[in-house]
């Protein structure tokens, strides 16, 4: 190989680890859900979300986040790497096909917890408590 192209091929590399890194040093690594926002008084605990964990687990992080533009008449997500709290789209109803922020959460983290138990997986939890911990529960 050409000195030239090693060099190339370093600075690629280089520019590709710098960015993972900062992507990845950008997250907090544990978030409280508490969005009073939308939900003014909550009903029940905030939830406590290991974000480092989770990101960790899907590193593609669409798992999550989205934002939807339609291309062909098919929904695609061009999510780019922002923080957007979920309350900036979801509000306390429905809007169309936008669900509510209630079940936006339930759906997303309930929904993954609940389809990797049925296949065997290492999962996170699904009962009320679990998430929405109470001050008597907690250590
Ligand atoms: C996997 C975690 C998880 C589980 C299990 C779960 N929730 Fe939630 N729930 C959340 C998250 C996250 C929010 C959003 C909280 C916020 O941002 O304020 C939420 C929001 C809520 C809210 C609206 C906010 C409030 O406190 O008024 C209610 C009510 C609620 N959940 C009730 C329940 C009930 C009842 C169950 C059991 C049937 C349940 N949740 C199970 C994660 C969970
Ligand atoms: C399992 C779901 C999930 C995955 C996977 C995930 N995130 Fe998040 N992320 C969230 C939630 C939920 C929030 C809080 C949003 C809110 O406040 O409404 C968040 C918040 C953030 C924030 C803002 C932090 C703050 O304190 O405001 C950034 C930046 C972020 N995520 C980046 C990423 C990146 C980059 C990845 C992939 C490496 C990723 N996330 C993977 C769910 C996830
Ligand atoms: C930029 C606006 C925006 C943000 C921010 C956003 N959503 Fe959504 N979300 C949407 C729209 C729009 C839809 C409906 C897409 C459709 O089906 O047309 C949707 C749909 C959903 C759905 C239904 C399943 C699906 O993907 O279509 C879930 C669950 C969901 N969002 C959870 C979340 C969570 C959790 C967060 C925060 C981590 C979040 N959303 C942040 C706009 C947003
Ligand atoms: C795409 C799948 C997926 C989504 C979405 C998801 N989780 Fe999880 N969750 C997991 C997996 C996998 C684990 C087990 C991780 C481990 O223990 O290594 C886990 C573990 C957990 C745990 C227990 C471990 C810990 O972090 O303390 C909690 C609590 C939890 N999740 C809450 C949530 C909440 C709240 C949301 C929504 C904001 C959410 N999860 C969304 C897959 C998911």
């Amino acid at each position: 190989m050409a000195r030239g192209s090693i060099i190339g091929v370093l600075m690629i590399v280089l520019i590709g680890l710098l960015m993972w890194t900062g992507r990845v040093g950008a997250q907090p690594e544990t978030i409280v859900l508490e969005h009073k926002d939308v939900f003014k008084e909550l009903q029940r605990p905030a939830v406590k979300f290991n974000h480092e964990v989770h990101a960790g687990a899907y590193p593609d992080c669409v798992e999550c986040h989205h934002v939807y533009e339609t291309k062909g008449g098919k929904k695609v997500n061009v999510w780019s790497g922002e923080g957007q709290p979920c309350s900036e789209c979801h509000k306390i109803e429905d809007s169309g096909k936008i669900p509510a922020l209630r079940e936006a959460f339930h759906e997303n983290c309930t929904g993954c917890h609940r389809k990797l138990a049925q296949g065997g997986k290492k999962t996170g939890p699904v009962m009320c408590g679990e998430c929405h911990v109470w001050p008597k529960a907690a250590k």
